[in-house]
């Protein structure tokens, strides 16, 4: 099967006048989606009294991290008390200052390790999901395989984050995004769905950004 993909010279000729790109060559950043981070960060910011999405000495879990942009971010707000844990299916270049595992998020050995990572609480301060399917261009499995992501990742943080956490997972249109954002409005003081401008506007992408998990979360 054919993946149905734009057409090499529209991608390098959109990447050629990309600002993003030019800004993450010039500032050292892995790829340009460290920027989706940093404008969710802002916009955070602006709602949370200039507390952002990682502050020093977070412990954060990042879920679909390579080539590491985002683990860039999150290790220079976090510090060296800080501790970042970075899963990918893909290997990833080592970084100074986060854990890097590779494997499948959506097998429960791989959940454990990432998990063991925050010691014996095994809980988070923070949980960033930028994980994505490989793309078939077929609507209902991309959708399918998109949620499937989204829902680990949920589920990943109703287990690890401390009362106060913050959550960001990508969603992509489908019949689980309005489910996934009712579950977080229960969840979360905050909840806030955004597209980032550093989010190209052919892309379906969307990113939920709860934060202030409550105390007690609601049974299913
Ligand atoms: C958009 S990229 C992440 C880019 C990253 N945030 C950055 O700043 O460089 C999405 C990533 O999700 C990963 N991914 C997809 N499915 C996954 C899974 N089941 N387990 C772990 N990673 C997964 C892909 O391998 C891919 O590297």
């Amino acid at each position: 099967m054919t993946a149905r993909r734009p057409s090499s010279a529209r991608w390098l000729e959109e990447h050629r006048n990309d600002p993003y790109v030019a800004a993450a060559r010039r500032e050292g950043y892995r790829s340009r989606a460290a920027y989706k981070l940093l404008e969710l960060d802002q916009s955070v910011m602006a709602r949370n009294r200039g507390h952002g999405l990682v502050n020093r000495g977070d412990a954060v879990a990042e879920l679909g991290a390579a080539p590491g942009g985002w683990t860039q971010v999150a290790v220079e707000r976090a510090g060296r008390e800080g501790r970042v844990v970075a899963v990918d299916l893909l290997p990833m270049e080592p970084l100074p200052g986060a854990v890097i595992v590779q494997g499948d998020f959506l097998e429960e050995a791989i959940v454990e390790q990432v998990r063991a990572c925050f010691g014996p609480s095994g809980q988070a301060d923070v949980v960033l999901s930028d994980m994505a399917p490989n793309m078939t261009g077929y609507k209902l499995a991309d959708q399918g395989r998109g949620g499937l992501l989204a829902e680990a990742a949920f589920e990943f943080a109703r287990e690890v984050l401390r009362p106060g956490g913050r959550l960001v997972v990508k969603l992509f249109q489908g019949p689980d995004f309005h489910l996934l954002v009712r579950q977080a409005r229960a969840m979360f003081a905050s909840v806030k769905v955004e597209k980032p401008p550093a989010s190209r506007d052919r892309s379906a992408e969307q990113y939920l950004v709860g934060i202030g998990l409550h105390k007690s979360q609601p049974i299913d």
